[in-house]
């Protein structure tokens, strides 16, 4: 089976259901390592409980983006690991890890991108007013939520929403949309 690592770095509610995924048979890979940039990140309680493997660490214990990278890198080959799968990692990738996983690093985000990118793509989007918005899953580059777009699902904003309910349909999409199409790439039913 393919080996995924998921990167995270907040609440894990996508780790979770990626792990869910591959308990039920519905993801057909193994999800192998966790690596976190917050030693006190609520998705490591989330790790623990479904006994997945971390790597923790601390960005400032290194010299530069390159030291922490090369080091993850160590930690993913120890695995075999194939895939990386970004779950509310809020750091950008850089060239080290780039180079080592060219075109299989994956991220989502929670608007239509290129709309909305970077931090608070949520409130970015209430605060814009729009009547659309929704989940992107795309390649990872250099830059900010940018790279190739995999796959968009669309969501209409309500009337009148606050940001706790549009949140909360945001996330219960990415929930259904996130291993549905790590599913299609790892079984690489999707084009490149
Ligand atoms: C998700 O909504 C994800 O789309 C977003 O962070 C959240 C993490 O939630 N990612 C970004 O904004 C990336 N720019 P989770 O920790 O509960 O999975």
């Amino acid at each position: 089976k393919t080996n995924i690592a998921v990167f995270a770095s907040g609440t894990g509610s996508n780790f979770e259901t990626i792990v869910k995924a591959m308990e039920a048979g519905r993801l057909d890979c193994n999800v192998s390592l966790l690596v976190c940039d917050k030693a006190d990140a609520k998705v490591l309680d989330k790790a623990k409980a479904f006994n997945i493997p971390t790597f923790v660490f601390n960005p400032k214990d290194y010299d530069s983006k390159a030291d922490f990278e090369q080091e993850i890198i160590t930690q993913l080959e120890a695995k075999q690991i194939e895939w990386i799968v970004l779950a509310g990692y809020m750091r950008l990738i850089g060239t080290t890890l780039l180079s080592q996983f060219e075109s299989k690093i994956i991220n989502i985000h929670p608007s239509l991108l290129p709309s909305f990118p970077g931090k608070d793509a949520i409130g970015q989007a209430l605060e814009a007013g729009v009547k659309i918005t929704g989940v992107t899953i795309h390649y990872v580059d250099e830059g900010m939520d940018t790279g190739k777009i995999i796959e968009q699902e669309a969501l209409r904003v309500r009337e009148k929403e606050d940001r706790d309910s549009l949140q909360q349909r945001i996330q219960e999409l990415e929930h259904r949309l996130f291993p549905e199409t790590i599913q299609r790439l790892v079984s690489n039913n999707l084009e490149k």
